[in-house]
C-alpha cells in the first residue's frame, strides 16, 4: 500500500508503507511503555513525553509494557534485523504505536520520526487542540552516515547555554548527532581553563563588533554536553589553533613571541594570529587546554582547528599539527581538523574536515587515501552563513550564495573524485557567526538549510529528490511556526500560506 500523501518527514526515511486503517490517535488516555527494566528505554520515554506533554496536555505516563499495549507508544530494545544502533522501526496500528531499535539512539531517532508524523502543533510550547492523530504506516529507517552535525560559532558572537540547547533541540528534531562547537577564535576564549583563568575573564569579554561576549564554565559546558547526551548528540569541542587565536594572545602576553598582549580583536578579518610555536609556554598552554576539556567530554573526539594559519610556515606548521595530535591522544582522544591538517603526517585515526572549496582538496584526497576518515562540510553547500541570495540581510558570501536547492541537491558520495567513499563519515552544516548576533539569526540562517543537510547526511541516495523535498520542507511550515522559528522564506519552497 502507498504511504499516506500527507507524510512529510525529514530526513526522508529508509522506507515507509502505508497499512491501511485509521492509524493512531494520541488521546488522554495514552500511556508510553517500556519493556521492565530498560533503563535506556526509561529514559528515551521520558524525554517523548516531556515533549509531547506541552502540546496535548496530556499525562502520558511512561509505565511498564506488559500483556496490554491498548493506547500506548511502545518502546522496546531488541534486535532489528541489520538497521543498527541508530536505526529503527515504528509500527504504527489502531490500538498503538510501536517503536523498536537495538539501542536507545534508535528508539530516540524513531521518537523523532513519530513527532514528525503528528500534526505541527504538537511541537507547540502551549497545549493545543488536537485532534492528534498519526497514520497507519510502518517505517523502517536508519542513517547514510554516522556523522551528520551542525557547528556553532560561539566565539565571534556568544550564545548562551539556553541558546545552544534551543539549538540542540532543533538538530535533534532532524536526527543530527553532533555538535561541533567553535568554543575559541580572534574574537573571543569561550571556556573555562583552571590553570588560565584569563582566557575567559578577560578573553571571554568581548565578541565581533565590541559587545560584551560571554563563555561557559565548565559547569555550563557540562550542562551543554549533557543537554545533547540526553538526545543523544555528541559533543565536538574546538579549540583552534595554531591560528585564530588572538582572544588567547590578548590573554597571556606570554603566549606571544615578542611577550607582548594585542588588544582584543572585535573585527572579521582571518588568518593573522598564530601561537608562539617554538615558546615552552605554547606546549604548556596548549596540554593544560587540552586536558581540561578532553576531561569534561564524554565523547572520543576533539577538534584542533588548523584552519587559516596564514602566518605559519608550512614545515613549522606540519611540525605543530604533528605534536598536537599527540597530545590530543595522551588526552583519550581522537583529533578532527580542517583540511589544512592534511598537510601534516596524520595519525591514523585522525579526521580531516573539508571546507574550502576554493583550494585544491589534494591534500584531503591523499589523507583519505591514506586511510584517514573524512567529514565533508564543502562552503559552497553547507555553510549555511552564506546569504541565500543578494537580498540576505545576514551572512557572507565569499563561497557564493547558498540557497535550500544547493544545501540539498549534492552527493557526498561523488563529492570529492578520487576518494573512496567508504572513508567519507558524514557531513556537518557550519554557522559562523559574524554576522549573527541573536538565536533568531541564527534560526534564519539555519532553516530551512539545515533539515536540508541532515537528510543529505541521514536519507540514502536513491530515496533523495529536490522536487520532493520542497513539498516535505513547506508541509514543516506550520511546525516551524509552532516552534517560533525565525526562517527564511525561501522562493524555492512551495509555502502554505
Ligand atoms: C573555516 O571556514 N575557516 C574552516
Amino acid at each position: 500500500m502507498q504511504p499516506p500523501k500527507d507524510l512529510s518527514v525529514i530526513p526522508e526515511p529508509v522506507s515507509v508503507h502505508g497499512t491501511g486503517g485509521p492509524g493512531f490517535t494520541l488521546d488522554r488516555g495514552t500511556r508510553i511503555l517500556v519493556p521492565p527494566g530498560s533503563a535506556a528505554g526509561i529514559h528515551v520515554a521520558t524525554t517523548l513525553a516531556a515533549e509531547l506533554r506541552r502540546s496535548t496536555g496530556f499525562p502520558l505516563p511512561v509505565a511498564s509494557a506488559g500483556a496490554d499495549d491498548r493506547d500506548g507508544i511502545v518502546l522496546r530494545i531488541t534486535g532489528t534485523g541489520g538497521l543498527g544502533d541508530e536505526g529503527y522501526t515504528l509500527e504504527v496500528g489502531d490500538r498503538a504505536v510501536v517503536v523498536t531499535s537495538k539501542a536507545a539512539e534508535g528508539l530516540f531517532r524513531g521518537t523523532q520520526t513519530l513527532r514528525q508524523l503528528l500534526p505541527g502543533a504538537i511541537d507547540a510550547g502551549s497545549v493545543q487542540r488536537g485532534p492528534w492523530r498519526v497514520p497507519a504506516v510502518r517505517i523502517s529507517d536508519h542513517p547514510r552516515y554516522a556523522w551528520r552535525g551542525a557547528a556553532l560559532d560561539v566565539a565571534r558572537h556568544f550564545f548562551g547555554v539556553d541558546e545552544v540547547e534551543r539549538y540542540i533541540d532543533l538538530m535533534a528534531l532532524y536526527k543530527l548527532n553532533v555538535l561541533h562547537l567553535h568554543l575559541t577564535d580572534d574574537q573571543g576564549w569561550r571556556i573555562a581553563v583552571d590553570g588560565w583563568p584569563n582566557l575567559t575573564r578577560h578573553g571571554g569579554g568581548s565578541e565581533v563588533g565590541g559587545g560584551r561576549g560571554g563563555w561557559y564554565s565548565k559547569r555550563d559546558y557540562q550542562r551543554i554536553v549533557s543537554y545533547a547526551q540526553d538526545r543523544y548528540i555528541t559533543v565536538v569541542p574546538e579549540i583552534d589553533m595554531p591560528g585564530h587565536v588572538g582572544a588567547a594572545l590578548s590573554s597571556y602576553p606570554e603566549l606571544n613571541c615578542d611577550g607582548q598582549a594585542p588588544p582584543l580583536y572585535t573585527g572579521t578579518e582571518v588568518g593573522f594570529t598564530s601561537l608562539c610555536i617554538d615558546k615552552p609556554a605554547t606546549w604548556r598552554f596548549l596540554d593544560d587546554v587540552i586536558g581540561e576539556l578532553a576531561a569534561l567530554t564524554p565523547g572520543p573526539w576533539l577538534h584542533i582547528g588548523g584552519d587559516e594559519a596564514n602566518t605559519v610556515p608550512d614545515d613549522r606548521y606540519r611540525a605543530f599539527v604533528e605534536r598536537v595530535q599527540r597530545i590530543v591522544r595522551a588526552h583519550g582522544k581522537r583529533a578532527i581538523g580542517w583540511q589544512e591538517t592534511a598537510k601534516a603526517k596524520l595519525e591514523p585515526t585522525s579526521v580531516v574536515q573539508y571546507w574550502d572549496v576554493r583550494s585544491s582538496a589534494d591534500g584531503v584526497r591523499a589523507a583519505a587515501r591514506a586511510g584517514n576518515g573524512l567529514v565533508l562540510s564543502p562552503a559552497s553547500r553547507v555553510y549555511l552563513d552564506m546569504k541565500y541570495d543578494s537580498g540576505t540581510r545576514l551572512g557572507l558570501q565569499w563561497a557564493g550564495h547558498v540557497e535550500v536547492r544547493d544545501a540539498y541537491d549534492w552527493d557526498p558520495a561523488t563529492l570529492l573524485d578520487g576518494v573512496d567513499r567508504q572513508r567519507v563519515l558524514g557531513v556537518e552544516a557550519q554557522l559562523w557567526s559574524e554576522t549573527l548576533e541573536t538565536i533568531d539569526d541564527v534560526e534564519f540562517m539555519a532553516f530551512p538549510r539545515l533539515p536540508a543537510v541532515a537528510e543529505v547526511g541521514w536519507s540514502p541516495g536513491s530515496a533523495r529528490d529536490w522536487q520532493g523535498f520542497r513539498h516535505r520542507l513547506a508541509a514543516q511550515g506550520p511546525r516551524w511556526a509552532a516552534m517560533s522559528i525565525n526562517y527564511h522564506r525561501s522562493a524555492q519552497v512551495p509555502w502554505p500560506e
